[in-house]
């Protein structure tokens, strides 16, 4: 049967998740009947910080006062799950010209695999056009102020995790 809700999947890395990744996540949370975020390995990148339930974790906590919202972790292809679940769309957050042509190749390739969804494209607000988990990482390794970066509940497992990795002090 075909399902009604229109179900959007925003995937990511989410490590951690941001200010900028929570920003998209509610505004597609209110273009959407429900939202599901998606905890997805990145093999480009090096290894995560966070383990996939940590992620997962530190999400669901951020996310608690958006009902329409749940979490999940990707062990396979997006676009397998994307058809799985019946969501009619993948949101992804578009900062600057330099996110663009790897997120055109992705949006591409996820429609080959599955052509049942549309990749959605929010723009960044300006005060999120730098933002980035890297960033965050790099300001928090060094002990910087991330307050301005993520959600203000989750600030101190991230600092904690960050900080005691790199032998820093705060
Ligand atoms: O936050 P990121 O790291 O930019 O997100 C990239 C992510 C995780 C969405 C992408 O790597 C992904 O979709 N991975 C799942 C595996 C997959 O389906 N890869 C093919 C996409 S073309």
């Amino acid at each position: 049967m075909m399902n009604t809700k229109r179900i959007a999947v925003c995937p990511g890395s989410f490590d951690p998740v941001t200010l900028g990744h929570l920003d998209i996540i509610t505004r597609a949370s209110k273009l959407f009947d429900h939202v599901v975020v998606l905890v997805s390995k990145n093999i480009m990148k090096a290894e995560a910080s966070f383990t996939t339930q940590e992620r997962k974790e530190m999400i669901q906590r951020v996310t608690k006062d958006l009902p329409n919202v749940s979490i999940d972790i990707l062990n396979g292809l997006l676009a397998d799950y994307v058809k799985e679940v019946q969501a009619i769309a993948i949101v992804k957050g578009l900062r600057a010209v330099s996110d663009f042509e790897y997120e055109f190749q992705m949006a591409l390739a996820n429609k080959k695999l599955y052509a049942g969804a549309e990749t959605v494209f929010l723009t960044t607000t300006a005060e999120n056009m730098y933002l980035s988990s890297s960033v965050v990482k790099q300001i928090a390794n060094f002990g910087g102020d991330i307050s301005h970066f993520v959600p203000s509940c989750i600030l101190k497992d991230i600092e904690k995790r960050l900080v005691k990795e790199n032998g820093h002090v705060n």
